[in-house]
């Protein structure tokens, strides 16, 4: 185990197809890809993260109360479609301390007005859409300096 800080990378319904969804949206980077860069950068920023995926709303709000609990420095979660429906993620993130990155492969506002309300953005500390993989990245290095 590692004494380094931890993030939590969670990954919210279907973002297991990256790589083969859409990828005219959500680009070629599988999950995977994305994780292996984020490990290398995360050694640079002397951060350990852990990365989850599910398809299950209530393994993202268990594990945001695990980040919480367990003293982990940030979340960055993308929640995919629960993004536009989980009131009990608002919830979640409301109830706990540790600061939440809401972060979006593509950027929900240009696309279909059922994706424009984020009830995680609602309540998260920041949010990076529209980067690509790249934007997780990107919440990594906000959540080093938070
Ligand atoms: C997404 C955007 C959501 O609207 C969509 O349901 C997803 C992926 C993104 O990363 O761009 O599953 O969160």
């Amino acid at each position: 185990m590692s004494d380094s800080p931890t993030v939590f990378v969670l990954n919210g319904p279907n973002l297991n197809l990256l790589g083969t969804r859409e990828p005219e949206i959500y680009g070629h980077d599988t999950l995977d890809d994305i994780a292996g860069r984020l490990e290398d950068q995360a050694r640079d920023l002397g951060l350990t993260i852990d990365m989850r995926q599910s398809n299950h709303e209530g393994h993202l709000v268990d594990w945001l109360q695990e980040a919480n609990a367990t003293g982990a420095k940030a979340v960055i979660l993308n929640a995919g479609a629960f993004t536009h429906t989980s009131i009990a993620l608002h919830d979640a993130i409301k109830a706990v301390a540790v600061p939440v990155i809401e972060v979006h492969l593509s950027n929900p506002h240009t696309r279909e007005a059922f994706r424009h309300r984020s009830y995680v953005g609602m309540a998260a500390k920041g949010t990076i859409a529209g980067f690509g993989a790249l934007g997780y990245s990107l919440a990594l290095d906000a959540a080093s300096k938070l």
